[in-house]
């Protein structure tokens, strides 16, 4: 049995769809449902829907074998995985925004709100940049509209969201798209099937 951990959402529907394609349907699954894990009845495989940010822990420590996550995710929490494949879903960039009229005042640290904070420290400090977190958890672009922040470290996809509230992109600080996980144990132990779903995957993602 393959334990495999999704991401609740549009991408995790995605993925799903992509597993399923290749082999890997669950026929208790329904998109519908409050359902949380998911088991075929073949016993070969079952499904977790978790929060996005929560697939990298559920793999760590082995609750599920492979899950899939953004890079955002792996570049911010540096987990203990495998990462096995770019499924080239869910593509979108990491980046410094800001208003649009912005300009940077280098003699006081620089406020970035963000809830990306290691991201945020280590691409300022990799500039030398002083500066200031301000921890959010969503609507991030609040932060230089309400001016809390005077930039963001966000993830921008469409660049809608920067658009409608007068603010752009001023660095591109990593591209982000979907990736294949897998617990580092269950590689070990798992590692025909592992191996027979990475294969089949990638046929799909090429
Ligand atoms: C993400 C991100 C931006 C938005 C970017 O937010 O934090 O706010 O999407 O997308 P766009 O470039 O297509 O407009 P999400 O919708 O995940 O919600 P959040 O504000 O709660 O983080």
């Amino acid at each position: 049995m393959i334990n495999i951990a999704l991401p609740k959402g549009r991408l995790g529907e995605k993925v799903y769809k992509m597993l399923s394609q290749v082999g890997y349907g669950c026929d208790e699954y329904s998109e519908d449902s409050r359902k949380l894990v998911f088991k075929d009845s073949s016993g070969e495989v079952s499904y977790f829907w978790v929060k996005p940010a929560d697939v990298s822990v559920y793999v760590e420590l082995g609750a599920a074998d492979i899950g899939v996550v953004g890079k955002d995710i792996l570049n911010e929490y540096d987990p203990d995985v495998y990462e096995l494949l770019d499924l080239g879903l869910g593509k979108c960039s990491m980046c410094v925004a800001a208003k649009n009229d912005w300009i940077d005042d280098i003699s006081v640290p620089l406020r970035v709100a963000t809830k990306f904070t290691r991201t945020a420290e280590k691409y300022f400090g990799g500039l030398g940049r002083e500066i200031e977190i301000i921890k959010l958890n969503g609507s991030i672009e609040l932060g230089p509209v309400l001016g809390i922040s005077d930039v963001i470290v966000d993830i921008v996809e469409t660049g809608t969201t920067l658009r409608e509230n007068n603010l752009r992109v001023f660095e591109r600080i990593y591209d982000i798209s979907a990736r294949l996980i897998s617990n580092k144990s269950a590689y070990k132990f798992k590692n025909e099937e592992i191996r027979n779903i990475v294969a089949k995957l990638s046929e799909v993602t090429r």
